[in-house]
Parts: structure tokens; C-alpha cells; sequence
């Protein structure tokens, strides 16, 4: 592993926005100076202090997304969740530079999000440039999976939104099949190249690292925002 690399495992253990979970088998998280943290149903109390809406970005790589609507909406609280902790690293020290306290980051696989949240304590989930698991094989991994969506369920609040951003034709493909095959999801609004016209929502504007290469290579971007 390169010198920063480590430096950075080092570091985000400090960082007072970071919780991680580095055992699959033993649930809790690790905040701060190794502090171990219980938060589940507690991140309004515990952590940001306030009673605002939590909006997850689950794959949020650098966490440009939580940043971006971090600063679109001060009232409005965020956590961006990953597993790559060197990215995370980059997205919590951004927010503590901007003097951002209404993100956090969360390092843990998605498939323990449940762990972390009660019933009803996450009021919406961002998901942008998931990996897209081609291989059919994979597709239970592909974060807009019936299998994520009935885990999504335990901690979203009743008509939460869902968002999808995307390059990937087979994924928002796959992600509308799973909509229409489920009676419980409704799409409020879906486009297939986001850029044709003129955006629907601010928030697209956001660009992140995985979004802006895929621009440069003549992708076409899409959205689709749902209720499950
Ligand atoms: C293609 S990148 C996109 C990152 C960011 N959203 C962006 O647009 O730049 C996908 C991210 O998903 C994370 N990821 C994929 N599967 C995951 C899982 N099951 N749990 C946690 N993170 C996951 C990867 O670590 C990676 O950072």
C-alpha cells in the first residue's frame, strides 16, 4: 500500500465526521479517537444535534454529492456511505474544511446499512455511479436491487425518494424492470440524458469524480427518482 494511502487509513480514524465498522461480525463503529460509537437512531441527537431530515449518498465515493447538497441545504443533515475508506477520507476532509457540520461518512458495506439506522430515520437515499455488476450473475449487488431495496425499506421513512444517477444503460434498464415488477415503487420522474434539456432539479447539476470522466467520454447521463 502507497505511503499515502496509509497515511490516510491513519488519519480518517480522527476525523470527528467519520464512523467506521471494520468487522463484518461485530457491528459497531469506531468514531473520532477510536471511540466506539452506538448511533443507530441516534445520529439526530448524538451527532448533528438538530432535528432535520438525513439524506443518505450510499456509494459516495469522494462524497461530492453529500457536499454539494450539504451546501444546497444547511437544513438538512448528510451521510455519505462507502467502503473505500481513502475516498472517504477526501469527502471528510472537504466537509470539515468548508466548515460543513451538517455531513458525516460512514465506512461500512452498504449490505449492513440496517445496522446503522433505525425504522424511519433516513428521509431519502441518493445512489450515484454505482458500480453497475454486469455480469447477471452480480446483479443482487447492484445497489437498486429488489434485495437492497427491501433492506432500504427498514430505514427509510414511508415515500421517501430513491435517486439514481447513471451512465450505465444496463443498470437504469435493470433499475426500471425492478420498479415496474415491484407494486410498492412509483417513479416521480425519469430521463434518460439529463443534459438534452434543461435540468428538472438543481441537484443534478452536482458533478461527481465518476460523473465528470464519463462526460469526457461521451456519456450520456440518466435519472430516475422513485418512492419504494
Ligand atoms: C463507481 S464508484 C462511484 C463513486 C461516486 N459515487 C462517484 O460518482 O464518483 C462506486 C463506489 O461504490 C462503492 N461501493 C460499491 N459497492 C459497495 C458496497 N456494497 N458497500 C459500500 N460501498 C460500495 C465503491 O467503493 C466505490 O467508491
Amino acid at each position: 500500500m502507497g505511503k499515502n494511502k496509509l497515511k490516510k487509513f491513519a488519519d480518517i480514524l480522527s476525523l470527528p465526521n467519520v464512523f467506521e465498522n471494520f468487522n463484518p461480525d461485530d457491528e459497531y463503529l469506531i468514531n473520532g479517537d477510536n471511540d466506539k460509537v452506538e448511533i443507530k437512531g441516534k445520529w439526530r441527537s448524538d451527532f448533528f444535534k438538530n432535528d432535520n431530515p438525513i439524506i443518505l449518498e450510499l456509494a459516495c465515493g469522494r462524497g461530492e454529492y453529500s457536499i454539494g447538497l450539504a451546501e444546497m441545504y444547511p437544513d438538512k443533515n448528510f451521510i455519505g456511505v462507502d467502503i473505500k475508506g481513502a475516498r472517504i477520507w477526501q469527502g471528510a476532509n472537504q466537509a470539515i474544511e468548508k466548515n460543513l457540520n451538517n455531513v458525516a461518512f460512514l465506512r461500512t458495506r452498504i449490505e449492513l446499512i440496517t445496522s446503522y439506522f433505525e425504522k424511519d430515520e433516513v428521509d431519502e437515499i441518493w445512489i450515484i455511479f454505482p458500480d453497475p455488476f454486469l455480469k447477471r450473475s452480480k446483479s443482487n449487488r447492484r445497489l437498486t436491487s429488489p434485495v437492497f431495496l427491501s433492506e432500504y425499506r427498514k430505514i427509510l421513512k414511508s415515500k421517501g425518494l430513491v435517486h439514481l444517477k447513471t451512465d450505465s444503460p444496463p443498470l437504469y434498464e435493470f433499475t426500471l424492470e425492478t420498479i415496474a415488477e415491484d407494486e410498492n415503487c412509483i417513479i416521480n420522474y425519469q430521463n434518460d440524458n439529463i443534459y438534452a434539456s434543461e435540468l428538472a432539479y438543481k441537484e443534478l447539476i452536482i458533478k461527481t469524480y465518476y460523473e465528470r470522466s464519463h462526460l469526457k467520454d461521451g456519456r450520456l447521463i440518466k435519472y430516475v427518482q422513485y418512492t419504494i
